[in-house]
């Protein structure tokens, strides 16, 4: 039976992932009080690593309390969060896979109700009920979340610090890869987009000036990130609307990313506004990705991929790595399961009597 190349080692530094179907990040909204990680994420992502996939990608971690989009999303700037990531990082290379986190900073995003409550990104949660108020390039709401107060230098000094300590957290508590979330209409993204970037300084006008910040914010995560780890970051490579972000930006974009010390681009798209659709086609990121290889950066991508066929198509002539979301909230074995081989070959020797 020929091998997929989805489930060959894929090679970034000096890191090798077992195979190429990983875990998407995927916020748990789940933390304790102080952002610490609780027992559910240790058995969602031990879970999730006994299920086989190369690299377990940790949700969307906040690099600072006023980053985060939720009070109950993680964060890396204490020493007991840093202790609670440890306990994540050795219970997911044990189990055999590869321990990886997404650092973020929500911008405008941010200090919002979690999504169970019915509310999520529709809901506000102000000073009173223990919010904070959001930054952002400029000083434009999404939906009818708080107007964010427009960022001034000092407070971009004071992210890039933030971004900094979060990386080199994440070092010290054991994970092998680091992603800087770069979509999903958070900081990064809103300086990038013309849309939700009006600034006249330097960090506006131009695609030069849009994508200033969102570079130092990588030089930032790579100075205290060590050399020999992957950085990787998820990048949106089109807004989906007029006005927006261009796939052709978003190449540009990746070729100065690569010269930062980026090792991999994950492309996401839309989300910045509420009006961008949202596509359901299989492998509709992926399908930027022989565009966004022109960039000359390894390229991975989510998005609607439910199948073997799927990861067939898109490895390795569209993408590099897959990263697998909503199939594997359902199924923590939807790695395993989508394996055409001997189950015995590719299921954990305790499980082989169920075959
Ligand atoms: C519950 C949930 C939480 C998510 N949280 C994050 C996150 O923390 N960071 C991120 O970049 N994307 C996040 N996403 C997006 C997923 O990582 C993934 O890119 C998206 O769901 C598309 O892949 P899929 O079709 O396989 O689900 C989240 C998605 C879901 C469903």
């Amino acid at each position: 039976m020929a091998t997929s190349a989805a489930w060959t080692p894929l090679r970034l530094r000096e890191l090798s992932v077992p195979n190429r179907v990983w875990l998407s990040p995927m916020c748990q909204y789940s933390a304790d009080d102080s952002g610490v990680p609780t027992d559910w994420h240790l058995i969602h992502y031990g879970a999730r690593a006994i299920g086989g996939v190369g690299m377990v990608m940790v949700e969307c971690t906040g690099v600072a309390p006023d980053m985060r989009t939720t009070a109950q999303d993680l964060g890396l700037w204490s020493e007991e969060q840093v202790a609670g990531h440890q306990r994540l990082t050795s219970t997911i290379r044990s189990l055999g896979s590869v321990p990886a986190v997404q650092i973020g900073a929500a911008g405008r995003k941010s200090s919002h109700g979690v999504p169970w409550d019915n509310s999520g990104t529709r809901s506000p949660v102000g000073r009173e009920n223990g919010g904070w108020q959001p930054l952002a390039p400029s000083p434009i709401a999404f939906a009818s979340l708080a107007v964010p107060t427009e960022m001034t230098t000092l407070d971009g000094t004071r992210v890039l610090e933030d971004i900094s300590r979060a990386a080199r957290n994440a070092h010290r508590a054991g994970y092998e890869a680091l992603e800087l979330h770069g979509a999903s209409g958070y900081l990064f993204h809103e300086f990038l987009s013309p849309l939700s970037n009006l600034r006249t300084d330097g960090w506006g006008g131009s695609l030069e000036g849009r994508m200033r910040f969102p570079l130092e914010m990588v030089t930032a995560a790579r100075t205290l990130w060590p050399d020999d780890k992957p950085l990787i970051v998820r990048l949106p490579v089109s807004d989906l609307i007029e006005g927006g972000l261009t796939v052709e930006e978003a190449t540009a974009v990746a070729a100065r990313l690569g010269m930062v010390g980026v090792d991999m681009i994950d492309l996401a798209s839309g989300v910045l506004t509420p009006e961008a659709p949202r596509p359901a086609e299989p492998l509709h990121n992926a399908r930027y990705g022989p565009q966004l290889r022109t960039a000359g950066v390894p390229v991975a991508a989510s998005g609607v991929i439910r199948e073997a066929d799927h990861l067939d198509e898109a490895i390795p002539d569209l993408v590099d790595t897959v990263l697998i979301g909503r199939p594997m909230l359902r199924d923590p074995y939807w790695a395993l399961r989508i394996r055409d081989t001997d189950p015995r070959e590719s299921w954990p020797k305790q499980y082989h009597r169920a075959f």
